[in-house]
């Protein structure tokens, strides 16, 4: 296993729409197993694959207080949603910042496992935010965008000075 790069805003790549995941090979194993790896060493509670680079509809999660309750999303949809809620939220790509956005506080959420099995859950909560969170991601979305255009500027200056 290896950690990878995590892309940072406002990196283009991040912002592309991904594709569906076809296949189940060796290949996507190790890139699974990578990005678990990356999200516990950031440490975070969720990663998507275009936040490392590679553009398929995939995402690792982890919310658990002890994280030993790793989730695979594999082309992941929602079914239903409902109860809006400000919730505070943070993004490995935007380091060092967090604000408050409105989610809802529970989803159903239809995927496929790591091995392309399907499965269905309700969540609420936390687990309901970063599910939201991360499909964002595999749309090209990030949750900044949900911020007023001062405050994303601001977020973007100070990332910019960062970077350099
Ligand atoms: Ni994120």
């Amino acid at each position: 296993m290896a950690t990878l790069p995590i892309l940072h805003h406002p990196d283009p790549r991040l912002r592309k729409k991904t594709a569906l995941v076809g296949r189940f090979d060796a290949e996507l194993q190790r890139l699974i197993d990578d990005m678990f790896e990356t999200m516990y060493a950031a440490p975070g509670v969720g990663l998507a694959a275009n936040q490392v680079g590679v553009q398929l509809r995939l995402a690792v999660m982890d919310c658990s207080e002890e994280h030993d309750q790793p989730m695979v999303m594999v082309n992941p949809e929602l079914l239903d949603h409902q109860e809006r809620q400000e919730m505070e939220e943070g993004c490995l790509s935007v380091p060092d910042t967090r604000d408050k956005v409105t989610r809802f506080n529970r989803v159903r959420l239809r995927a496929l496992d790591r091995n392309g099995q399907p499965y269905e859950l309700e969540a609420e909560g936390l687990m309901a935010q970063c599910i939201q969170h991360e499909i964002d991601h595999l749309n090209g979305k990030l949750y900044i965008d949900y911020l007023s255009s001062l405050k994303r500027e601001r977020i973007r200056r100070q990332l910019r000075k960062a970077a350099t």
